[in-house]
């Protein structure tokens, strides 16, 4: 195991993404967690991940007291990126000092000695590196060696083969650093001899052997299944594991896609057989929101609604087998659980965010039900690979995010008004398609129409009209953080305007969304 010590750099996820690629399980946690944290996992390879701090700040965060006697007598090999080699210069003797010449973004450096870090003979001796840092190591502790320097003369890369301690000072991990993956690929396998054989098979196959040890023979198990890749997944693994003790529920809320509740139930019964009740709560939903025109608000209704009828299924449940389930699966990913508790001082604040979406029809907390949540140390992308094996519809895989509290954030105002919710399902529904036929579905994070509470003027055979506006937004992202708006092809506008306003009535006017996240978000409410 590869074990990071997060120090609160933005780019900590993505040396354990880096790692895992190359086929070595890696995780995650914080740079100040405690030494029995640490030993318990019994990593071979420790990196010390980069941050936003300095080693002479008050409160610099630190790894925990013992930790250099416990790596030196473990054998364990070490590396510190940016931070994390200051950390190491300064906690072994040397002395790190705020630079007078800062170093961010792309830099250079010349490599001095192809030994160590840089043995690969894929990587050159001058390289183009990511440099993120103010302060510098200027004298280091006894037995270390400079590997390679930037062209402004600052320490690049160190290592005390003898003690285990490797440091770099740029971001291997990044992209903008175009040799760094095979100095890191080159690091774990040849410095530190890590081999290779993580593979998604072990990871499903660990997973059941832990659910079917961790639930008992008369145990059952309950699964609010929305539809999207994460839950969907989570439940398939879990039946695999516990069968028909398996429990799922699929609310639909009134707020779903054209022909969701369809689709989503023929997923699972045909393809994956998965033991699901469907309940129809679209009266309950929407009486609820009738007249409610304020986003906060929809949204805490929605919530609240989910979890009593959540709790219902758990208490029918409970009637009709004598025994109240015990366990309940979520498909909380890895990034929620890093980022629900983040680095003390890594100032990193849009944990919450994201746990507030992930908590809509969230769940009840005097339920007494244990977590199983088996997908909570993978990626998004690792969760769609192993979706493969469970063999989950591929195309169910590649689905664009949807949104817990569904079409209601897409009606601005009252989503009860009129036939709001018909008309914009039928325009979601061809704009959707036409970007499936068009093949670009793939290539696009998520599309979706808008229905804007204004009417504009028109003229629709020879009448004239007071109709609907329907809005388009499509948009690239990586996470869902930021985004930019999809450039489509003119053709292809004027093909989805003109089959909207000929298709579905009461719309005779089609605008596009073209602002970016910032300063807009990615849905209108
Ligand atoms: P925003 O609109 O905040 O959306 O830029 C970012 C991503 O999150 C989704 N989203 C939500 N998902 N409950 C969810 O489960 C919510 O309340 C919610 N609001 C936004 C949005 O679709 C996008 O993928």
């Amino acid at each position: 195991l590869v074990l990071i010590l997060d120090f609160g750099s933005q780019y900590t996820h993505l040396i354990t993404r880096r790692i895992r690629s190359l086929s070595v399980f890696s995780v995650c946690i914080s740079g100040t967690s405690s030494l029995k944290s640490i030993a318990d996992l019994n990593p071979s390879v420790i990196i010390l991940s980069g941050g936003p701090h300095s080693v002479h700040a008050p409160n610099a965060p630190c790894f925990p007291d013992g930790f250099i006697k416990y790596v030196e007598s473990n054998g364990v090999f070490v590396l510190g990126i940016c931070y994390g080699l200051q950390l190491i210069v300064q906690r072994l003797g040397g002395e790190v000092r705020v630079g007078d010449k800062q170093e961010y973004g792309r830099m250079e450096i010349e490599v001095n000695k192809a030994c160590g870090l840089f043995g690969s003979k894929r990587v050159g001796h001058r390289q183009v590196v990511w440099m993120s840092h103010g302060d510098e190591a200027v004298r280091l502790p006894n037995g270390f060696e400079v590997l390679a320097r930037s062209d402004q003369g600052s320490v690049a890369a160190v290592e005390n083969p003898a003690r285990r301690f490797y440091g770099l000072q740029y971001h291997p991990e990044v992209t903008h650093s175009p040799e760094g993956m095979e100095t890191l690929r080159y690091f774990l396998f040849d410095v530190c001899g890590v081999t290779a054989g993580w593979k998604m098979e072990d990871v499903l196959n660990e997973e059941i052997k832990a659910i079917k040890g961790m639930v008992g023979a008369e145990d059952h198990v309950i699964c609010a299944l929305s539809g999207g890749v994460d839950s969907t997944v989570a439940a398939t693994l879990v039946h695999k594991a516990i069968g028909d003790r398996l429990h799922c529920v699929f609310v639909d809320n009134g707020l779903l896609r054209y022909k969701e509740r369809e689709r989503v139930m023929e997923t699972c019964d045909q393809d994956l057989h998965l033991p699901v009740t469907c309940v129809d709560a679209t009266e309950q939903f929407l009486s609820k929101l009738k007249g409610v025109v304020d986003p906060e608000m929809k949204r805490k209704i929605i919530g609240k609604e989910f979890i009593s009828i959540f709790d219902a299924f758990a208490q029918d449940l409970d009637n009709k087998l004598g025994k109240r389930p015990a366990y309940l699966v979520q498909g909380t990913l890895y990034p929620d659980v890093i980022e629900s508790c983040p680095p003390p001082g890594s100032g990193s604040t849009h944990s919450h965010t994201i746990k507030s979406h992930h908590n809509v029809g969230g769940l009840p907390k005097d339920m007494k039900l244990k977590l199983i949540e088996p997908l909570k140390l993978l990626f998004k992308d690792e969760v769609r690979e192993l979706g493969r094996i469970l063999e989950v519809p591929v195309a169910f895989l590649k689905r664009h995010p949807f949104p817990g509290p569904g079409l209601a954030v897409r009606v601005l105002g009252d989503v009860t008004e009129g036939n709001a919710l018909e008309i914009l399902r039928q325009v979601d529904e061809i704009f959707i398609q036409s970007i499936k036929d068009a093949g670009i579905y793939d290539s696009i994070w998520q599309a979706f129409a808008v229905f804007l509470p204004v009417r504009s003027v028109g003229v629709q055979g020879d009448q004239r009209t007071h109709s609907h506006v329907v809005a388009l937004r499509a948009v690239t992202s990586q996470d869902g953080m930021t985004a930019d708006w999809y450039n489509f092809e003119h053709k292809f506008l004027d093909d989805v305007a003109r089959k909207i306003c000929n298709t579905v009535r009461g719309v005779n006017r089609v605008v596009q969304d073209i602002t970016s996240k910032p300063p807009s978000t990615i849905e209108w409410e």
